[in-house]
C-alpha cells in the first residue's frame, strides 16, 4: 500500500546547501516526489504545523528558526513512506541519530535538525493540506 508523507528541509538546510543530498536520499531509495516547493514559513503557518508544541517551552525558539529563512517543502510518495522516510531522517536529537540517517549525518543539534518529516498517516494528511493544495 502506498502512502504520502510530507517532508520539509528546515532553513539550515536550506542554508547549508543541502537541498539536494537530502533529495537525492530520498529519490534513489525509490520514492516519487509528488510536489515540491520553496517557501518562507509565517508565524501563523509555524503555528499550524507545530500545533501539538505550541504551549511547550522551546516552541518560540522553534518558530524563529522555523521562520528564519526559506524551506523547501515535499510531498513523496511510496511504500510505507511515513515510517521509513522517519528512519531515514533519524531521531530527533542530532547528536543521538544514528550514522547514515539524514540528521546523524549532517547535524549535532537538536533545534538545527535539518528536516522534518511527518510521524502519522494523521499528521502526514494534515501538514500536506497545511503547505499545499490549499
Ligand atoms: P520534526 O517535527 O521537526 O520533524 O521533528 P521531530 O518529529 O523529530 O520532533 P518533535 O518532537 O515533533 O519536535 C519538533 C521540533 O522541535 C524542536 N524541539 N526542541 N528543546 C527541545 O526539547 C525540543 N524538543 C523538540 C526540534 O527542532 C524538533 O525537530
Ligand atoms: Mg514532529
Amino acid at each position: 500500500m502506498s502512502e504520502q508523507t510530507f517532508v520539509m528541509v528546515k532553513p539550515d538546510g536550506v542554508r547549508r546547501g543541502l537541498v539536494g543530498e537530502v533529495l537525492r536520499r530520498f529519490e534513489i531509495k525509490g520514492f516519487k516526489i509528488l510536489e515540491m516547493k520553496q517557501l518562507t514559513i509565517s508565524p501563523e503557518l509555524a503555528k499550524r504545523h507545530y500545533e501539538e508544541h505550541v504551549d511547550k517551552p522551546f516552541y518560540p525558539g522553534l518558530e524563529s528558526f522555523i521562520t528564519s529563512g526559506p524551506v523547501v517543502a515535499f510531498v513523496l510518495e511510496g511504500r510505507k513512506a511515513i515510517s521509513v522516510v522517519r528512519k531515514m531522517v533519524g531521531v530527533t536529537d542530532s547528536a543521538d541519530a544514528e550514522p547514515g540517517t539524514i540528521r546523524g549525518d549532517f547535524s549535532l543539534e537538536k533545534g538545527e535538525n535539518i528536516i522534518h518529516a511527518s510521524d502519522s498517516v494523521k499528521s502526514a494528511d494534515r501538514e500536506i493540506s497545511n503547505f499545499f493544495y490549499n
